[in-house]
């Protein structure tokens, strides 16, 4: 069992030694945290380490809101005495309960139902659980840690959410950075993932050269820590053992392999990955380039964008694109891309981009 927050929480770049520290704060006080970040960014991993770094005896219970259809919710939380409704044939205890002398995790909290919110609402005053059909007031020590990938403030605008609840578990929010924020601790990650991964399958994990890291690392990773493990396991299923470049990672790791004439789209699909839903025109008339309106669905999907980090990979994607077919020639790039030369030398020094077969002269261009 990992039992040290440098155990659960792999990294070590600035945002994550301040998570760290943070919860190393936090984890010995019995006051309520609120972990809030994208999806797949850890909110998990730090529930269990604030657990883990508190010191407390008992278990960390967890309860997801969103995932327990609404109608069991409340039983789940509080539990029931015998006859409390029907099928309950036996008294049981709730999460609540379990969580006695540890601590209680309820998660995507933004979703629990308002009227279970009341009842959470006099449990964190009282510290006292009353059974689904009972009348008893059971007092119960834990610890309270909640998780969102949700607004909480819109939710309690909108009127979704309890405002009185709210400052009640927003005592000490802690907010976890998205991977994309924190790409320099992807190669730590990445091995710690495989080595679980191997683990946990019993073989061994494929090699990833500096190139294939320097492929994940400037990726933006729209679906976060959890993503990047979906690729890792995809790389032990179709390269076990074997080592990985760049060129694999780009086509067969953050793209399945498509036919023959997406060939040339790639670097725009790179572009584009992450998009929920985006297609890529295929009529040979059209640019296969994603139309712009396709972003307008992005919200539905995402709680946010790194909007200057994508642009500028679209931009990094589609230089590099237009100087291979050019085959380093700068003029004839430029004018593929509709630019004057110079700002495009310009782009190309701003955003490290040197010309094909020239990448020895100043190392890697990629950050
Ligand atoms: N720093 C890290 N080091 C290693 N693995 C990590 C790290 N952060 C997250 N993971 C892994 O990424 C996956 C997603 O993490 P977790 O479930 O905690 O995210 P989450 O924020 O709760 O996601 P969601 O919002 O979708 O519930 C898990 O498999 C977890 O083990
Ligand atoms: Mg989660």
């Amino acid at each position: 069992m990992d039992s040290t927050i440098d155990d659960i929480i792999v990294g070590q770049s600035a945002p994550v030694k301040e998570l760290k520290r943070l919860i190393e704060v936090v984890a010995p006080s019995p006051t309520s945290v609120l972990v809030l970040g994208e999806t797949g960014t850890g909110k998990e991993l730090v529930a269990r380490a604030v657990h883990a770094a508190s010191g407390r005896s008992g278990r960390l219970v967890s309860v997801n809101c969103a995932a327990i259809p609404s109608e069991l919710l409340e039983s789940e939380i509080f539990g029931h005495e015998k006859g409390a409704f029907t099928g309950a044939d036996k008294p049981r205890e709730g999460r609540v309960e379990l969580a006695r002398g540890g601590t209680l995790f309820l998660d995507e909290i933004g979703d629990m139902p308002l009227p279970l919110q009341t009842k959470l609402l006099r449990v964190l005053e009282d510290r006292k659980v009353q059974r689904v059909g009972g009348n008893d007031e059971i007092a119960v020590d834990f610890r309270l840690v909640c998780a969102t990938h949700q607004n909480i403030q819109s939710r309690v605008d909108e009127g979704a959410f309890r405002a009185d609840l709210f400052y009640r578990i927003n005592v000490f929010p802690v907010q976890v950075p998205s991977l994309a924020e924190r790409h320099v601790d992807i190669p730590l990650i990445a091995a710690a993932i495989m080595n679980s991964l191997a683990k946990a399958q019993n073989s061994t994990a494929p090699t990833l050269d500096d190139s294939a890291m320097a492929e994940l690392s400037r990726y933006t990773w729209p679906g976060n820590v959890r993503e990047l493990r979906n690729v890792l396991e995809r790389a032990m299923v179709m390269f076990p053992s074997q080592p990985i470049t760049a060129t694999q990672v780009r086509d067969n790791l953050l793209r399945m392999k498509a036919p023959d004439r997406a060939e040339e789209m790639d670097a725009l699909w790179e572009a584009s990955q992450g998009l929920g839903g985006v297609d890529i025109m295929t009529e040979s008339s059209e640019p296969p380039l994603p139309h712009p309106a396709h972003y307008a669905d992005w919200f539905s999907y995402f709680e946010s964008i790194d909007l200057r980090r994508h642009l500028r990979d679209i931009e990094v994607v589609l230089i590099e694109a237009a100087l291979t077919k050019s085959d380093g020639m700068v003029s004839q790039a430029a004018e593929a891309l509709k630019l004057r030369r110079t700002t495009l030398i310009e782009k190309m020094k701003k955003l490290m981009i040197e010309r094909p077969g020239q990448s020895d002269s100043h190392g890697n261009a990629a950050e």
